[in-house]
């Protein structure tokens, strides 16, 4: 069970994950995070679970988390940012969990675009954002799906074949509570320091210059990744001709 105090003892931030509210059980952290924002909130809360049994996913897929062995959450925050650039916030997820977990574990990942994190090729981490406009600023659910503790048991059916965890790649027993202070503490730093976004996530790329496939919408194209714009939107080469892309994931 998620041990709150020995969070706290750890967090160093100055709003990220004051507030947090954890659930034994629940239906979605993302649905929870917003019935916290339509009720009363506070900016950077953080809805935590050690047990999601109708975990939301990208396109509209389902999301599984074993129980007690993730780290399954939603932080609710507010942002200023022009619609344009709201594209930014599933990099700047990505690369902070990716850095809190370099951190406190010292596993290194890459990034899949746009926000998927993959060590050995297999799937370590997924976030899905979702957002709100409120009347001079944009409200912000972004959630986190990341396998820490899990063996290769856990993982059923296709899982097996595509997912990891810290544990599985580093061999060791993680204190979830430390590394989601750590997590928390990068996600804070990034918020505040949007201009290294890009660069970092660029940094951690696992395709640039890579053969890729994507979807668009039924159909699957190849083309190559070149790179990512100033609004963090994908450039794909194909047929010898770049064009930028958003809203699509990269199936490697
Ligand atoms: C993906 O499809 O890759 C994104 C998965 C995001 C899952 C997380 S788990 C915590 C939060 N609550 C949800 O219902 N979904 C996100």
């Amino acid at each position: 069970m998620f041990m709150i105090k020995r969070f706290q003892d750890k967090l160093t931030t100055k709003y990220m994950g004051q507030e947090l509210k954890y659930f034994q059980m629940t239906e979605s952290t993302n649905q929870d995070a917003w019935h916290l924002y339509e009720n009363d909130y506070i900016n950077g809360s953080v809805v935590l679970t050690d047990r999601q049994y109708k975990g939301r996913g990208r396109h509209g897929s389902h999301w599984f988390s074993t129980k007690d062995t993730s780290l399954t959450f939603s932080i609710l925050y507010e942002v200023t940012l022009p619609m344009e650039k709201l594209g930014l916030l599933a990099l700047l997820s990505a690369v902070s969990v990716a850095t809190g977990i370099r951190v406190s574990t010292g596993l290194g990942s890459a990034l899949k675009w746009p926000n998927d994190i993959i060590v050995n090729h297999r799937k370590l981490c997924g976030i899905l954002v979702e957002t709100r406009r409120a009347k001079d600023k944009t409200i912000v659910v972004t959630g986190i799906g990341l396998n820490v503790n899990e063996r290769e048991i856990d993982f059923e059916g296709d899982l097996k074949a595509t997912a990891t965890s810290i544990k599985l790649e580093t061999g060791n027993k993680i204190i979830r509570e430390h590394l989601l202070a750590q997590i928390l503490y990068h996600f804070e730093y990034y918020l505040e320091n949007m201009r290294q976004v890009i660069p970092q996530w660029r940094f951690l790329c696992a395709h640039k210059n890579q053969k890729i496939f994507f979807h668009q919408g039924k159909n699957i194209i190849e083309g190559v990744f070149i790179d990512l714009d100033e609004f963090g939107h994908a450039l794909i080469e194909t047929n010898g001709k770049v064009e930028t892309y958003s809203g699509n994931s990269i199936i490697l």
